[in-house]
């Protein structure tokens, strides 16, 4: 294997505001690609920062008396705490308001005074005669200069994509405090942006871009780039310019050589060189941003790095915007939803989970849509993966002293694992294209092989009668434990701590790419066996958008999310239908059956086709039941169903459905219900 060295970040979160789930698809993203990267044996760190500097800072500070070192402090310390919790696994977080960073933006301001690219200019700005103070292009609105669109900040409008500059905002006002803003003076450093159009064209149209960011940066390119504000004037919180007093860098100057200041603390405390990691065609440097900071990490970086001899990214990956029911997030609807909040109601796991499934290399949004949630959480990990550790652990050590063997294998154990085994490479390159979504969809579809292997070969089968063939059990079961361990290495990126609880119950320490071929067998035990997650109910996962969410009071600095108007939510009930008699309700006949096959029909987005066993002397019933925006096919299969079995057949799509699989519904989602079954004796999966 080819050992690269990879420096990975993502973008430094405000120290203004909290961090919310809106962060966690980027730093999720972020992370399970740097695990990935890990579990297949290369060097990757994951950098990042908090993001200090900038006028909201200044003013929250002052509008809560303390100073901007202590504002940042709390943040650092809330930040840290929501990462951790989410079991990000960061090389080093820092600050950027650190003496490194303060050292390399002077040492990268020096290489652009060096090359001629700093020119001075005195230009005309919106200042608040009440505030006293010029005001960032944050703290302006109006109307868009190129499309008119209204309600737009004062250096981009977010409906054409357009970078104006402030002045020339149609009837701009303040945000703050609604005035109207007058025209003065103040003097200016610019970096000369368009001397470097050429280069900056090379870098775009290298394998840097993913195609659909490249499109952007070069209608950007050939709009012709306009020379950039680096400097701001007091009040303001960062770092002073050199020869320029009560001047600052403006905070998007210093916020991405951050990337490198962390990475050089890191070095400092690791013995390290920091050259190694950012002057090395050695270390490709990958940055993972939302999309609407590609113009800095594009145009501005680059040029800066370029100057000052700093590798150029190896790669810039744009993610797009989370939504949370199908809409932008938003805390009057309660989906705006705070890290810590999540980490009160749900494992940090699910969210992994979840958005691993849904992220792919594009730029397109992502939608956390509650039910949708619980339902590939359940699917997926618990019903899937979990329970294929939980029933095959605890059976190998309830009744096989928790002992291993691979003496009886046959034919359909090594299938199993040969198969399994056969994917590892494959969900390996998903995870390096980024295409996690894929990945785990590839080690679902292990997971479900297993679990229909297991259920199928049923060992508890072999431990009865004059027949008990006691070691035949234990193969059976060692095969399922060696799927499971291999699911354990494929899924440790996204859920590392159910790959550990895999790896400790089996005795054999942390597990990557390399130890696939090191197989389980005699001599291998289980032991202390746990369920890797209890399962949820659906409830816990309304708790995210519960309405005490309304309680957070509504932000008031530029730069954290807008303030929407408040609404009630309100949920409709179906009402109750009239009474039956005992008589009506005893024509039905209720039986369990179990689900054979299952497929979605064709032509129609609600319909599962399934095959179901109710002991019927003529074989299994065909029954059609509108419940696949519920229940994904594969996830039928194997399970124990309730059947309305005589009910009269008809036809749906062509298909004849011979009964009806039992479900309830309310507003939440759709249930089988599966516990019934469980205390009825039935195996459920
Ligand atoms: O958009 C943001 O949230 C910025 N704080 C990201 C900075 S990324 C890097 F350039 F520092
Ligand atoms: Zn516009």
């Amino acid at each position: 294997m080819n050992k690269r060295r990879l420096l990975i970040t993502s973008g430094l979160p405000y120290a203004n505001g909290a961090i919310h789930l809106g962060h966690m698809v980027e730093v999720i993203q972020t992370d399970i690609f740097a695990r990935a990267m890990r579990m297949m044996g290369h060097e990757a760190l994951y950098m990042c920062a908090d993001d200090t500097h900038g006028t909201p800072i200044e003013i929250s500070a002052t509008k809560r008396g303390i100073s901007p070192e202590q504002l940042i402090a709390e943040a650092w310390a809330s930040h840290t705490k929501d990462f951790k919790g989410f079991d990000i696994d960061f090389a080093h977080y820092y600050t950027t308001n650190s003496p490194e960073n303060k050292a390399l933006a002077y040492g990268i301001y020096d290489s652009l005074l060096k090359a001629g690219l700093i020119r001075e200019e005195t230009v005309k700005q919106l200042y608040s005669e009440s505030m006293q103070r010029f005001l960032p292009d944050r703290y302006v609105k109006g109307i868009c200069p190129k499309c008119g669109a209204a309600d737009q900040y004062g250096d981009c409008c977010e409906v054409c994509k357009a970078h104006y500059d402030a002045l020339d905002l149609v009837e701009p006002h303040c945000v703050l405090d609604g005035s109207v803003p007058v025209v003065r003076e103040s003097h200016h450093l610019f970096i000369s942006l368009s001397s470097m159009t050429d280069e900056l064209r090379r870098f775009a149209e290298s394998d840097a871009l993913e195609p659909e960011v490249r499109n952007f940066v070069k209608t950007w390119l050939d709009e012709g780039l306009q020379d950039w504000n680096i400097s701001r004037d007091k009040p303001y919180f960062g770092f002073e310019i050199p020869g320029h007093p009560d001047k600052y860098f403006y905070v998007w100057m210093d916020a991405p050589i951050g990337y490198i200041a962390t990475t050089d603390a890191w070095c400092k405390a690791h013995g390290e060189s920091l050259d190694k990691y950012w002057r090395s065609p050695d270390t490709e440097v990958w940055h993972f941003i939302g999309k609407d900071i590609i113009y800095f990490h594009t145009l501005f970086w680059p040029a800066m790095l370029r100057v000052s001899g700093f590798s150029l990214p190896h790669r810039v990956h744009a993610h797009g915007f989370l939504t949370v029911n199908g809409t932008k997030m938003s805390k009057s609807r309660g989906t705006f939803i705070l890290a810590s909040k999540y980490l009160d109601v749900l494992p940090a796991a699910y969210l992994r989970f979840y958005f691993a499934a849904k992220l792919a290399s594009g730029v397109e949004d992502i939608d956390l849509n509650i039910e949708d949630f619980y339902f590939r959480v359940r699917s997926g990990l618990i019903d899937n993966l979990a329970n294929l550790h939980n029933r095959s652990f605890s059976f190998a050590e309830t009744k096989l002293g928790g002992k291993l063997s691979t003496a009886r294998y046959d034919d359909d154990c090594r299938k199993l694992i040969a198969d399994a085994k056969a994917r590892l490479a494959e969900i390996a390159d998903l995870y390096a294209n980024l295409n996690t979504a894929a990945a785990v969809k590839a080690i679902c579809e292990i997971g479900n092989a297993a679990n229909l292997f297991y259920q199928e070969k049923a060992p508890w089968a072999y431990l009865k009668g004059e027949n008990a063939d006691v070691e035949m059990a234990r193969a059976i079961v060692t095969a399922c434990a060696e799927v499971v361990r291999l699911i354990a290495i494929a899924i440790k990126p996204v859920v590392p701590d159910f790959s550990a609880k895999i790896f400790a119950q089996l005795n054999i320490g942390d597990q990557n790419l390399a130890d696939v071929d090191a197989a389980l067998g005699d001599g291998n035990v289980i032991s202390h066996v746990e369920k890797t997650y209890i399962r949820p109910e659906r409830e816990e996962f309304d708790k995210l958008t519960a309405p005490d969410a309304l309680a957070a009071p509504a932000p008031v600095i530029p730069g954290d999310e807008k303030v929407e108007e408040k609404k009630v939510i309100e949920v409709e009930r179906r009402p109750l239908k009239d009474l039956i008699d005992f008589e009506d309700f005893e024509k039905l006949d209720i039986r369990v059956g179990k689900v054979l096959a299952c497929e979605k029909v064709k032509k129609s987005n609600k319909l599962l086709c399934s095959q179901v066993e109710i002991g019927h002397p003529d074989g299994p019933v065909q029954i059609v039941s509108g419940i696949s925006k519920h229940y994904q096919p594969e996830s039928m299969v194997g399970r124990y169903v309730l059947v309305v079995t005589n009910l009269k057949p008809r036809e749906m799509f062509g298909l004849k459905s011979q009964g009806m699989i039992l479900a309830a519904s309310d507003e939440a989602g759709l249930e089988l219900p599966s516990t019934i079954l469980r205390a009825a004796g039935a195996q459920v999966k």
